[in-house]
């Protein structure tokens, strides 16, 4: 049978980059005693308050259908949220309610990419951007983030890629996987470029509330820039709710209403006890939002200490996040060899960062937090780790689309 070349477009090499991830799970659901640091899913449990509200709901019948836009009341509380934490001021109408940061990251994509434009990315990315751009046709124009500076932006280099048929920059600041914030020089020197060139920034915040050197700013806030910014964000990390799916898209009121078209098209709206509950997670003070962020702190610390004792590896410690990335190209080995290897051997899944950096070679841990099957080595565990090198991939092994 004929499939459409849009299958093609999301069938993107970063799809393998979770081959190791789904092994280690298919061993784990086998019996091998697994420790999964190649995603970037929290051990924490979501907050009982949340939860215990959302089964209320559901015992009380808010099963139907909700607003394809998002519950008022869920909009409300993102708008209120968006603009303490941004200082951008917005309303209802700026919001859309979606299933989870990556369907936003989607909506953006089909709502303001055309097939032919181009789309800026700084890489090392989150490997689902490749797919969610070229999905709308637009070609990624990667502006590599040097580990030599530290995977900091180069304004030159990002002010060389813009062309005239660039549409957009899409960014997450914190990184995944660098654990790179954004500092205001860099959100500002992209600022200005978007406003020079009339163009669209996607900026993925889904780990904004994990910052633990300095602050987390959003680009949304500075002069010029709310007509032109999608902000994206999500409770997945900040409230370890990623199976929840509770995300959302900050944006012009037009581009909501074309957000509301799509999401006809597909999503309809999400379940309305997930966003009553998820609408109380953000209209009150959850206290265990600021022990997550200490507890990922901790083990940040923790797996620096540990990495930076392994002959070969060379690790920078993450700024932000629940991811770390190594360079494990003083082993002699690729980054792909290496998370095998090091899977084989002890049965802890990273995941090879080259996905996330096509135009460098790279593996990367991630600490994401399990606690109960930790063994003394992962005991550190950020919540995914990375490696960098040369990529080969391994033949034979399936791919999933998971996210990370
Ligand atoms: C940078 C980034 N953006 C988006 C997502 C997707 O988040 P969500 O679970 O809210 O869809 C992830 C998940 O790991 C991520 O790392």
């Amino acid at each position: 049978m004929h499939y459409s070349q849009l299958t093609t477009r999301v069938a993107g090499e970063g799809a393998a980059a979770w081959d190791l991830h789904v092994e280690a799970l298919t061993q784990k659901r086998a019996g091998r005693d697994v420790i999964i640091l190649s995603i970037g899913d929290p051990d924490l449990d979501t907050p009982s308050v949340i939860t215990e509200e959302a089964v209320r709901l559901l015992r009380s019948g808010d099963t139907h259908y909700a607003d394809i836009l998002g519950l008022p009341r869920a909009r409300e509380a993102v708008a209120a949220q968006h603009s303490r934490v941004t200082g951008q001021k917005v309303g209802i109408d700026n919001v859309a309610i979606m299933s989870g940061a990556q369907s936003g990251l989607f909506a953006a994509a089909m709502t303001i990419l055309d097939p032919g434009d181009e789309v800026i990315v700084l890489e090392p990315m989150y490997v689902t951007y490749e797919a969610t751009i070229q999905a709308s046709g637009a070609r990624l124009v990667r502006v590599p983030l040097k580990a030599a500076n530290n995977f900091r932006l180069d304004l030159a280099d990002l002010a060389r890629a813009v062309t005239p048929k660039t549409r957009a920059i899409f960014f997450a600041t914190p990184s995944n996987p660098t654990g790179v914030a954004l500092n205001r020089a860099e959100l500002e020197g992209i600022a200005d470029l978007a406003r020079q060139h009339d163009l669209w920034v996607v900026a993925d915040e889904v780990y904004s509330t994990l910052v633990f050197d300095g602050a987390h700013i959003s680009i949304c806030g500075l002069p010029g820039m709310a007509e032109r910014t999608v902000t994206v964000n999500s409770l997945s990390k900040s409230h370890a709710m990623t199976g929840w799916r509770f995300g959302w898209v900050v944006g012009p009121t037009d581009f909501i209403v074309h957000v509301g078209n799509l999401g006809l098209a597909n999503l309809y709206g999400l379940p309305p006890f997930i966003q009553n509950a998820s609408a109380m997670a953000l209209e009150r003070e959850i206290p265990e939002v600021e022990e997550m962020r200490a507890i990922y702190r901790r083990r940040r610390d923790m797996a620096m200490a540990a990495l930076s004792q392994l002959p070969g590896v060379i690790c920078r410690s993450p700024a932000a996040g629940m991811f770390m990335l190594a360079d494990v190209r003083g082993t002699g080995m690729s980054g792909s060899d290496f998370s095998w290897a090091l899977f084989r051997e002890t049965g802890v899944a990273t995941l090879d960062a080259t996905a996330f950096v096509p135009s460098v070679t790279c593996v990367s841990p991630s600490p994401s937090m399990r606690r109960a099957s930790l063994k003394p080595a992962a005991a550190s565990r950020p919540s995914r780790v990375g490696w960098w090198g040369r990529s080969r991939r391994p033949s034979g092994q399936t791919r999933s689309g998971s996210p990370g």
